[in-house]
């Protein structure tokens, strides 16, 4: 953590401002939080109380978390005097600037002002600002207190001590910062998500298989295979002792294929119906609280398998 960074202003509680507060509290930052949401207060409590039980480095008293996280009554005083502030308001890109425009107004003119936005251009949410150069893209992957994860994006006004600044804040708590070398819509890990979602999409459609198969198709491969290596490294090895340069001549022409082949569905409501109809089937005597604890648990689980295998690997 940066000697610099001690507080933080968290604007937004939803699913991510709720997740990054927590972090932030964790790592023994001074948080303020603001949202317009009238359960602010109670949300905050479930939350840090959930969320506390799964935090990488073991389970934190909730309570003492609560004790550094203040509700503030607006979003001027929330960034007074902090020396962060990480946005997480709705994925609009007209709110997110109007946000942007009182921040400049009440918070320090050095704080760094992070958005967690997963594809809003970082130079267009900076357009309207007098000091664009603090501005840039903090992207996490959900959830903020689970994955390690976070997409640096720079926009076309960003200046390089921001950068670095941000990259300090997040090696700080623990992630592991990305800086990308341009920005784009989506950035890279959405872009990738959606990518091989739309062929999800495409292979139920299809009838190929259910949503229920699909998901075990990737948990018993490709979710297993890049949570240790790549793409790039899976298909290096993939090519034998020859590498990916012999797996392109052998396999690349069928690969070549196959990308031509990929369906393009269009998200209209029947597709919509069919989807979300059987996922919600599947699921349906699920809590939310209770699968979202399980699945933090689970990924907690495979983050230490990974990094107890690395070690003895490194050994
Ligand atoms: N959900 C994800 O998986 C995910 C992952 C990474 C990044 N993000 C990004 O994080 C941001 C928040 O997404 P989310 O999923 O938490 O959304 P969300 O809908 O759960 O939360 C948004 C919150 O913003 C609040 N809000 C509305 N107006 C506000 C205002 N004027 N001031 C302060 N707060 C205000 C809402 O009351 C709500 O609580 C988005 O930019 C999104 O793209 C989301």
């Amino acid at each position: 953590m940066s000697e610099n960074s001690r507080s933080v202003a968290v604007i937004g509680a939803g699913t991510i401002g709720l997740s990054w507060a927590t972090v932030f509290a964790a790592h023994g930052l001074q948080v303020r939080l603001t949202d317009p949401r009238p359960d602010v207060r109670q949300v905050l409590e479930e939350s840090v109380r959930q969320f506390a039980r799964t935090l990488p480095g073991g389970p934190r008293d909730a309570e003492e978390l609560l004790g550094r996280i203040e509700v503030a009554p607006d979003l001027e005083a929330a960034v007074s005097g902090v020396d962060v502030v990480q946005e997480n308001g709705p994925e609009r890109i007209e709110l997110k600037r109007e946000l942007f425009a009182r921040v400049e107004e009440a918070a320090p003119a050095e704080a760094l002002i992070l958005s967690s936005t997963s594809g809003l251009m970082p130079t267009e949410l900076s357009r309207d600002m007098r000091t664009p150069g603090r501005l840039l893209v903090g992207h996490p992957f959900n959830p903020p207190h689970v994955l390690p994860l976070v997409e640096i994006v720079p926009g076309e006004r960003t200046e390089q001590w921001a950068v670095d600044a941000a990259v300090e804040f997040y090696r700080g708590l623990g992630k592991k910062p990305v800086v990308l070398h341009r920005e784009v819509p989506g950035f890279v890990a959405n872009r990738l998500q959606s990518a091989i979602f739309k062929e999800c999409v495409h292979l139920v459609l299809e009838g190929v298989v259910d949503v229920a198969e699909l998901d075990e198709v990737v948990t018993e491969s490709i979710g297993l295979r890049w949570s240790t290596q790549g793409p790039f490294e899976s298909m290096h090895l993939g090519g034998g002792p020859g590498g990916l340069r012999h797996l392109f001549e052998h396999l690349g022409p069928g690969m070549s294929r196959r990308w031509k082949s990929l369906g393009q569905p269009e998200l209209t409501p029947e597709t919509i119906e069919t989807i979300s109809g059987q996922v919600e089937e599947r699921f349906r005597d699920r809590r939310y609280d209770e699968m979202t604890e399980a699945r933090d648990r689970a990924q907690l689980a495979v983050l230490a398998a990974r990094e107890a295998a690395r070690g003895e690997g490194d050994g």
